[in-house]
């Protein structure tokens, strides 16, 4: 697969081969193992196991590697919660093709208190999903609500790692207002999309809403594999920012 432009934004039947499966090359999933240990590490000292995942623009990969690294987690048998926080355009209902009828915002919104109905459940194993329920008018005040918080604190005390798909942080503030409940954010930077100003001031934004940046995953970048391996069209880099 060619890499891609900025902006860029297959169809998604096009990005459903973005997410991992059996036929994904091993390369690639010891690449999100070595993310899996990172964010493990990252969270080690943290009682809130909670992750949200973002990007500095549209279509750099946000949703396709949060669901990625959710998958990634559950492979370890530790129980895992995806929310599709991305009030504006949700899209993992369509990458997992499941019913969007309700969900996130159905419950913050105060349309269904049954956050266990809600959710569906092993989307894959050890996978559970809470998918955006229909776009609703007033996204932030919903992410930034009392319902939210309340939310993250049943689920986070239910499951072992929540991974949130965000909207991005240079268009709406939605991920860093999730900031009180969460462990921390992790980056997703996109070669050939993502620019070195647009990082700079991501980060200093998150900074100022005094969020925490747990690392960066690069995606859609060339890279040589080791022996043994061709080489391959993009390879998923996870670089803490604290170090
Ligand atoms: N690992 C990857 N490498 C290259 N392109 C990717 C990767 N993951 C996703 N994409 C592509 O990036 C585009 C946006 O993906 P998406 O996950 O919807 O991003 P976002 O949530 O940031 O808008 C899609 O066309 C998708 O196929
Ligand atoms: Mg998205």
């Amino acid at each position: 697969m060619a890499k891609q432009k900025k902006g860029v934004r297959l169809p998604i039947s096009q990005s459903r081969k973005f997410i991992l499966s059996d036929s994904t090359q091993f390369v690639i999933k010891e690449a999100y193992k070595t993310a899996r240990a990172n964010i493990m590490f990252s969270l080690s000292q943290s009682d809130k196991k909670i992750v949200v995942v973002t990007s500095c623009s549209p279509a750099e990969g946000k949703s396709t590697n949060c669901l990625n690294l959710a998958m990634t987690m559950a492979e370890t048998g530790s129980s895992v919660l995806l929310i599709d926080a991305d009030l504006r355009k949700p899209i993992q209902h369509s990458l997992l093709k499941l019913d969007n009828k309700k969900g996130l915002s159905s419950i913050l919104g105060g349309i269904t208190g049954d956050i266990g109905k809600t959710i569906k459940k092993n989307v894959r194993d050890n996978l559970d999903v809470l998918t955006s329920g229909p776009i609703p008018p007033n996204p932030a005040e919903l992410i930034s609500g009392k319902r939210m918080g309340e939310l993250l604190e049943i689920v986070g005390s239910h499951y072992d790692y929540v991974f949130i798909d965000t909207p991005p942080v240079m268009v709406v503030t939605d991920a860093c207002l999730m900031n009180d409940f969460v462990a921390g954010i992790v980056f997703i930077i996109k070669e050939g999309s993502t620019t070195h100003v647009e990082i700079k001031e991501a980060i200093q934004k998150t900074k100022l809403m005094n969020a925490k940046i747990l690392g960066m995953v690069k995606v859609n970048c060339d890279y040589k594999g080791k022996s043994g391996y061709s080489s391959y069209k993009y390879k998923y880099d996870y670089k803490s920012s604290n170090s």
